[in-house]
């Protein structure tokens, strides 16, 4: 695929340190070794060294150049504590509790980050998407000037002529339950910029909902235009446009009928979903009904780059997604 072999050639340029926590995992062992080969990051495993080095022997993989960080023996553990207790001593956070937390594989990678032992981390092969993120905005956070972190997929629709030649960005699909208005706005912006920065394409974002430029009244329109008109003065530069029906925002002949004079309807290649129910349902019924590829979920937003996998990854996925995860590295400096 054209754009995964952009991102690999991207991440080859300048090899990131990039920490998976679920080390003594099958799919993420197989991954660690193809991505050495392919020369696309550095990978760190974190996780019991003897449970590593037992699991890759009995698979045959080879964990030569690649790094293993255990918690419980790790000469930073108790400077990653201390961290962890400095960042969130004002919620509650006790020096006993930390001790505890950091010593979670999750935890203590997502302080690799921190502490610019690491670039990036990918995880989530075991893990469920929450658990995750919440290490991650606990400690990592949001980037300056972004308000809120979000999260995007790519879809590519084999044989598609919708979205930029079958490829269509989704957001947010996998964060936040139930973005207000302002908070709808910022996710449009942030997945226009990554569709810039990450895919090399010109943004066109409709802001979906079931009514298209006033065609029905409800307090869930009222939170999609809202948005829209929001994002619009935010960034005047970007081309968003709403609010709008999906067959609007990607059918030339019904955005001629019902959003004749928007410069995104009947071209959109960036979709941004109402609410979490609405986006995760969506990718899924595209993924499944159109047999896309579905890469993701991306995280945007974090002031570095953390990445989740979903539990059904294949280790050629994590291969993937550690690739995007070092181009962010790379493209956030
Ligand atoms: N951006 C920035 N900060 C945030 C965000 C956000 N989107 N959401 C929460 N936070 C902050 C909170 O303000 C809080 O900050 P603080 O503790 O420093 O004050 C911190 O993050 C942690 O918040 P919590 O309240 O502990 O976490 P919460 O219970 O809100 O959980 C989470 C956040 C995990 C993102 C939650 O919203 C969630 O579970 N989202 C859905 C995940 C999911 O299940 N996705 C679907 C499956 S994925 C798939 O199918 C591909």
């Amino acid at each position: 695929m054209e754009l995964m072999k952009k991102i690999w050639e991207m991440a080859k340029t300048d090899r990131k340190r990039i920490v998976l926590p679920e080390g003594d995992e099958e799919r993420t062992v197989v991954a660690a070794q193809k991505i050495k080969e392919l020369g696309l990051a550095d990978v760190i495993l974190v996780g019991n060294v003897s449970k590593i080095k037992e699991k890759a022997e009995s698979i045959g993989v080879n964990l030569d150049g690649i790094s293993i960080e255990d918690p419980e023996t790790s000469a930073k553990l108790h400077d990653y504590i201390n961290a962890f207790y400095e960042i969130r001593k004002n919620k509650g956070m006790t020096l006993e509790k930390a001790e505890k937390i950091v010593r979670d594989p999750l935890y203590f990678g997502t302080m690799m980050v921190k502490m610019d032992d690491a670039d990036g981390m990918v995880s989530g092969a075991v893990h469920t998407t929450g658990d995750l993120l919440r290490p991650g905005l606990q400690i990592i956070k949001n980037a300056p000037g972004v308000s809120v972190v979000s999260s995007f997929f790519i879809m590519m629709v084999p044989g598609s002529k919708y979205g930029e030649s079958g490829m269509l960005l989704f957001s947010d699909c996998a964060v936040n339950p139930n973005p207000n208005a302002d908070q709808l706005a910022a996710i449009a912006i942030a997945t226009a910029d990554t569709a810039k920065k990450l895919c090399n394409i010109d943004p066109k974002v409709a802001m979906l909902s079931f009514s298209t430029m006033g065609s029905a009244d409800h307090e869930l329109v009222d939170k999609v235009r809202t948005a829209t008109a929001k994002a619009k003065e935010l960034r005047p530069d970007l081309l968003i446009d709403g609010e709008m029906q999906l067959d609007a925002a990607i059918v030339r002949k019904v955005a001629d009928q019902k959003a004749p004079s928007s410069p995104v309807a009947g071209n959109a290649n960036v979709l941004v979903f109402p609410d979490l129910q609405a986006g995760n349902i969506g990718y899924k019924l595209v993924q499944r009904f159109a047999n896309a590829e579905a890469i993701g979920p991306i995280c945007q937003g974090f002031a570095k780059p953390i990445n989740d996998l979903s539990r059904g990854c294949s280790s050629d996925d994590i291969v993937n997604v550690v690739a995007l995860t070092a181009v962010q590295a790379i493209t956030n400096k």
